[in-house]
């Protein structure tokens, strides 16, 4: 099977398409006919060598984290799935199971059925962004009408379905995005749209009770202007040394410093799928095949695009 892999760290260069056996399954997983993977920045990242704490250097490495597609078979142990079945999901270690490949096998644990209502490259694009909101949600505490918060980065995947998940809870929303993503902003939920090639969102004289940064850009000491006294700043791309210092500042400030990481547990899928077919809306604003995946990838870390961008096999 044509799978992608990587010798080195570097740009979109590196990747290569090769041929190799199709994956054996364990008893408790499944084999899955890739039709969809969606790209996550954390694809490109590890790929350029900005996260070798967690990646470390070997190589080769697959890449490619979420897909859909098709059960072509199942481990001994399985139960709930079938040949045939729609499914999406997610590797755990994408450097190891990349899901860039034709074939993927994985645990059940980390497959769902394929609502019926909407495709492939939208369930391709739920897991690993799907479940960082919710896990930002939880991280919020209680949220209400009240409840003032800045989303940095709004338009991408992650902030998608963060803003309609915060949307149900009536929270009060500033969106900070492009210019052009603005119309999506404010039909997913945002009150109010601040367009950062325009305005400078630091300088404004206002203060929320949680700031959310997805841009990567922000960093807490800026996002500290804008926190009321007692205020939380959420950040799902923390430097390494700030997974533990945060922790021990947190205990001399009432303006906290909360690492979000991504928990695609099946709690929170359930509350992801639950919020799927209730209307949340999913948007693919573009489809490379796979014979493409190196333009997909250089689309994708550009920027600029709305929702997800996504690799369709044929
Ligand atoms: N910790 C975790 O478990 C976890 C899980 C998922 C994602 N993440 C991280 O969370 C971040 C967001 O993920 P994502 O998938 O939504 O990424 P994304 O699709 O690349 O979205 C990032 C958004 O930030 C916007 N942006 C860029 N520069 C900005 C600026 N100066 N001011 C305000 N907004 C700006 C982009 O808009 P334009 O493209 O229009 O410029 C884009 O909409 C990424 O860094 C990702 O690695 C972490």
């Amino acid at each position: 099977m044509k799978a992608i892999v990587y010798q080195k760290f570097g740009n979109t260069d590196v990747l290569q398409t090769i041929e190799e056996p199709k994956p054996s399954i364990q008893s408790d997983q499944v084999l899955v006919k890739i039709k969809v993977v969606s790209i996550n920045p954390l694809d490109w990242k590890i790929r350029k060598g900005e996260m070798k704490l967690m990646s470390g250097s070997k190589f080769p490495k697959h890449t490619g984290t979420d897909f859909a597609g098709i059960i072509e078979e199942t481990g001994t142990s399985v139960s709930g799935f079938k040949k045939g079945d729609e499914v999406f999901g997610t590797v755990k270690n994408n450097m190891k199971d990349g899901a860039l490949a034709e074939y993927i096998a994985v645990p059940t644990t980390s497959v769902w059925k394929k609502p019926i209502h909407i495709n492939f490259a939208q369930s391709a694009s739920i897991p690993t962004v799907g479940a960082a909101a919710v896990t930002a949600l939880q991280k919020m505490g209680n949220i209400h009408a009240q409840t003032e918060i800045l989303v940095n980065g709004a338009t991408g995947g992650f902030g998608m379905f963060l803003l309609q998940l915060l949307k149900q809870k009536q929270a009060n929303i500033t969106a900070v995005t492009s210019t052009k993503a603005i119309a999506f902003a404010k039909k997913w939920g945002a009150d109010i749209v601040v367009d950062y090639t325009k305005e400078n969102i630091l300088t404004q004289n206002k203060a929320y009770d949680i700031v959310i940064d997805l841009s990567g850009k922000m960093g807490y000491a800026n996002a500290k202007q804008m926190m009321k006294s007692k205020a939380l700043f959420l950040n799902p791309t923390p430097k390494p040394i700030e997974i533990p210092t945060s922790l021990f500042k947190n205990l001399f400030t009432s303006k906290k410093h909360i690492v979000v990481l991504s928990n695609p547990s099946t709690e929170n899928m359930d509350i992801l799928l639950d919020a799927v077919n209730n209307g949340l809306q999913i948007e693919v604003s573009k489809v490379f095949p796979f014979a493409q995946s190196k333009e997909a990838y250089q689309y994708a870390e550009q920027g600029g695009y709305i929702g997800k961008v996504v690799i369709e096999f044929n």
